[in-house]
């Protein structure tokens, strides 16, 4: 039967586009199917704040009547003037295992963004790196961590047939949170707590929002150098702040300050995915997982680090390893089980390198893709 692809342009090829997945993963166990109120907020214009600084086009392909793969291309300016480069990226893919499929859906989202005068391709960015991002290419046997992407094997296959290389790949460590802390690791940790002018607390959700203003302060400057960042916007941060308020357990969320300033923050996250992948999809925003907190509390098993950072002028002041120590710690309190790590740059060295110390082991990987256009 023919192929064809086309933009999305009405409500019912929202709603195919949305809905895709739960074919492409009807035999997958591992799958955690999107929450469709947050799915469809993100794919928004008009509601995500991403797209203030940013513009997008989303196709469907079609084998006869059927669809069979969906992609968006997107191009940002907030990224093209971070990096001075004219960069376009894709996301939200999900193809059969139809080379063909992949083949127009590929060919449509690099068209647009070559039209929109970029000169290369990179993806997936669902929509772009503050959000879920990359191509799971190891470790397809346990579900993903809550904010964490899953996809087929044969997706990277797909992606190479069409000339997709690596441009970077993001590891996800394991951690047990049963084993103990290395010895040196809770040495330093508490020589560092007790330096004068040092202080490390948690976060105080009676004022959420100015904690997480701190949070954007560590983010904008920490990461600043890490490859593909963008800062994050007002309007932005203020989405998050409104996604997060609920989610957030102050046991797990710590910033190191001296002489009132901040010097870096560690936010690690319960994994709702446990609770998600459960929920099939249903209409309801995620923050209303607060009606089960309570329960959560004592169910949940893991928890995602989800992002620790030191301000560039406050590096090698070793607070990093008081994140690291406290946050095991706080999983133990807390009877979770294990965390995961994630994501990591393959090319960040410190982090790699205190998350191997602490006993951390790569367990799954994903890869963002570039081509040239
Ligand atoms: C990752 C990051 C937090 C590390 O910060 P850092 O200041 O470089 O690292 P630390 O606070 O752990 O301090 C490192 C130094 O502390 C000392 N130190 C750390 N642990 C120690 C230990 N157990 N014993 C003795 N000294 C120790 C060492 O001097 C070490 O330097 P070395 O590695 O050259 O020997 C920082 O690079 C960063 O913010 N990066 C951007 C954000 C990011 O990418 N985060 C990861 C993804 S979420």
């Amino acid at each position: 039967m023919i192929m064809t692809v086309r933009r999305v342009e009405s409500a019912g090829d929202l709603k195919t586009f949305l809905r895709l997945p739960w074919k492409i993963y009807s035999n997958d166990r591992n799958w955690v199917p999107p929450l469709l109120w947050d799915f469809s907020r993100k794919l928004d214009k008009s509601h995500n704040p991403y797209f203030q600084h940013a513009e997008a086009e989303y196709f469907l392909a079609f084998r006869g009547d059927e669809a069979v793969g969906r992609i968006t291309a997107q191009k940002d300016k907030n990224y093209e003037a971070h990096w001075k480069e004219k960069v376009g990226h894709f996301g939200f893919f999900e193809c059969a295992d139809d080379p063909a499929a992949a083949q127009a859906l590929l060919e449509a989202g690099c068209a647009w963004l070559k039209g929109k005068g970029c000169i290369k391709a990179q993806g997936p960015f669902n929509p772009n790196v503050n959000d879920e991002c990359g191509l799971l290419i190891a470790g397809f046997d346990t579900p993903p961590m809550f904010l964490m992407t899953h996809n087929p094997p044969y997706y990277q296959k797909l992606l190479e047939g069409q000339g997709f290389a690596k441009a970077m790949d993001l590891l996800a460590y394991r951690l047990d949170a049963v084993a103990e802390a290395p010895p040196d690791v809770a040495k330093y940790a508490e020589t560092i707590r007790h330096k004068e002018g040092i202080t490390v607390r948690q976060w105080d959700l009676g004022r959420f929002e100015r904690e997480m203003e701190l949070f954007r302060e560590v983010y904008n400057s920490a990461w600043e150098r890490n490859w593909g960042m963008v800062k994050l916007t007002d309007a932005e941060l203020k989405a998050h702040t409104v996604e997060l308020r609920t989610l957030v357990w102050p046991e797990l969320a710590f910033f190191a300050e001296i002489e009132g300033k901040v010097m870096g923050a560690s936010l690690s996250l319960p994994n709702y995915n446990e609770v998600i992948i459960k929920l099939n999809g249903r209409i309801f925003p995620l923050g209303a997982l607060r009606i089960g907190l309570a329960r959560l509390r004592k169910s949940l098993k893991s928890c995602r680090v989800f992002a620790l950072g030191v301000k560039q002028e406050y590096r090698r002041s070793g607070v990093g390893a008081v994140f690291y120590y406290d946050t095991l710690m706080a999983a133990k309190r807390l009877g979770l089980q294990w965390g995961e790590m994630s994501w990591i740059l393959e090319n960040n060295v410190a982090m790699n390198k205190a998350i191997q110390h602490m006993g951390g082991r790569v367990y799954k990987t994903y890869r963002i893709f570039e081509k040239a256009l």
